[in-house]
C-alpha cells in the first residue's frame, strides 16, 4: 500500500449516557433519543446562551460553511470544528489553538457511506473496525483521496477520520453535509499542549480569548468518555495502535480475530520519549506526579477506595477506570482553578482503559521531567 508511516502523534493537546459497555458505541442513534438530546443541548455564542435547537444545529453547519469555527462536543472531549476543505478556516483551527502548522487533523463525517470521498484502499480490517466501532471514539488513519489536502494532513499520504457517536457531533455533521459540507477537521479545542475541554465551560474558559465574534461553541453536556479517541493506523497490512483510548487493544483483536501492535511514542513504565515527538501534552498548569505521598495542599485523583490523606484536596474519586476517564480533564481543570501546584494521579488498577490513563498521565507528567 501506498503512503508514507503515519507520523507519530504529536498534538499533544490531546456524549449523553455514562460509559456502560463497548458495544454502546457501535449500535445506531435511535432519532427520538437524539431529538431529546438536541432539545437539551445549548449554544454559546460568545457569552450568550441560547436553547441548542434543531435551527441553532442548521445555523451552526451554515456558519461553518461560512468558514468559521464552531467548537462541539463528542462523546470523547470537545472538538474546534472547521471545513476541512476550507485552507483558511483550518489555517484559523491553528492560530486559535496556538498549534505549530503540519499537525494532521482528524476529519469527522456523519457515515461510513461517505469514507470513500476522504480515503482509498481501504483494507478490509479497517471497514471491520468501522463497521463495529463507528459510530464511536475511534479514529482510523487512511489512505488519502485527493480531498484530503496537505493542509489537512500535515502534507502525509493518509488522513485520520472519525465518526463520533455524541448526538450534537452528529446532527451538526449531517447538517453539515447536507448543506454541501464533506466533512469537519476538528482537533481537541485547547490551546496546544494543554488539557482537552470536556465541557462548554471548559472550551470557553480555555478558548474565549481566541475566538472571534462568528465563532460558537455547541454545548452538549459533560463528554461521557472524558479522554480522546483511540486512533488506529491502518495504512498497512495490519492495524497498530497510535494512540491508546476506550477502544481497547482487546475489543480490536476480538474484532479482527488477529493480534495487533501498539506505536505509542513512549515507553509506559520508564517515561521514554522519542525525541521531537511532543511526549508532554494534555498538561495541566500544576505538576502531574503519578506516585509518592500527597501532602498538606497537593491535588489527589484516585480511585474512591483510596482514601484521602489529612490536608490533601481530593480532586476526584472515580469508582472505577471508566469514571476516572472521565473525571480525569475535569479534576486537572479544577486542580489549576484552585492554583494547586501538585497534583497526585494515583491509578492501581491495571485494565485496558487504565493503560489509556496512564497514556495522558505519562504525558502530563513529562513536562516536568523534559
Ligand atoms: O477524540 C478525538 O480524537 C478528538 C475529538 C474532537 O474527535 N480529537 C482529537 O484531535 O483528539 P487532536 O487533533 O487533538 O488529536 C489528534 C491526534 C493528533 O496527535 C494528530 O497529530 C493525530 O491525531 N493525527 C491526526 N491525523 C493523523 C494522521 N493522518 N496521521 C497520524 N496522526 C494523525
Ligand atoms: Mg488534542
Amino acid at each position: 500500500m501506498k503512503g508514507r508511516r503515519p507520523r507519530p502523534l504529536d498534538d499533544g493537546d490531546s456524549g449523553e449516557v455514562r460509559v456502560s459497555g463497548h458495544l454502546s458505541w457501535a449500535k445506531p442513534i435511535e432519532n427520538k433519543r437524539a431529538f431529546c438530546l438536541i432539545q437539551r443541548a445549548t449554544i454559546v455564542f460568545m457569552g450568550i446562551i441560547s436553547n441548542c435547537t434543531e435551527s441553532a444545529i442548521k445555523q451552526a453547519a451554515t456558519s461553518l460553511i461560512s468558514g468559521n469555527l464552531v467548537a462541539f462536543p463528542t462523546e470523547t472531549v470537545y472538538g474546534l470544528g472547521a471545513d476541512a476543505t476550507n485552507e483558511s478556516a483550518i489555517a484559523r483551527i491553528y492560530a486559535v489553538k496556538g498549534r505549530p502548522t503540519g499537525h494532521p487533523l482528524i476529519v469527522h463525517i456523519s457515515s461510513i457511506a461517505h469514507l470513500d470521498k476522504w480515503a482509498r484502499d481501504i483494507p478490509e480490517y479497517a471497514m471491520k473496525l468501522a463497521r463495529s466501532f463507528w459510530p464511536g471514539p475511534m479514529t482510523l488513519i487512511l489512505p488519502r483521496t485527493d480531498l484530503a489536502k496537505d493542509f489537512i494532513t500535515g502534507s502525509q499520504d493518509n488522513v485520520g477520520i472519525r465518526i463520533p457517536s455524541h448526538t450534537v457531533a452528529l446532527e451538526l455533521l449531517k447538517e453539515f453535509e447536507a448543506q454541501g459540507g464533506a466533512g469537519l477537521a476538528a482537533p481537541s479545542a485547547n490551546r496546544f499542549g494543554a488539557v482537552s475541554p470536556t465541557s462548554a465551560k471548559a472550551v470557553e474558559i480555555e478558548l474565549d480569548n481566541f475566538l472571534d465574534s462568528s465563532d460558537r461553541i455547541l454545548d452538549g453536556g459533560s463528554c461521557q468518555v472524558g479522554i480522546e479517541s483511540t486512533i488506529i493506523n491502518c495504512t498497512y497490512k495490519s492495524a497498530s495502535i497510535l494512540r491508546p483510548g476506550f477502544i481497547t487493544k482487546k475489543m480490536i483483536e476480538e474484532t479482527l480475530g488477529s493480534t495487533i501492535s501498539s506505536d505509542y511514542v513512549y515507553k509506559l513504565n520508564k517515561q521514554v520519549k522519542a525525541p521531537g515527538s511532543h511526549a508532554s501534552h494534555y498538561s495541566p498548569k500544576a505538576r502531574v506526579l503519578l506516585t509518592g505521598q500527597p501532602q498538606n495542599g497537593d491535588g489527589l485523583i484516585a480511585l474512591d477506595k483510596v482514601n484521602t490523606p489529612k490536608g490533601v484536596i481530593r480532586l476526584a474519586s472515580p469508582l472505577n477506570t471508566n469514571e476516572y476517564a472521565f473525571m480525569l480533564y475535569e479534576a486537572f481543570r479544577k486542580a489549576d482553578s484552585l492554583g494547586i501546584k501538585k497534583i497526585f494521579a494515583i491509578l492501581t488498577e491495571e485494565d485496558e482503559i487504565s493503560l489509556a490513563i496512564k497514556d495522558r498521565l505519562v504525558r502530563a507528567n513529562s513536562k516536568n521531567i523534559i
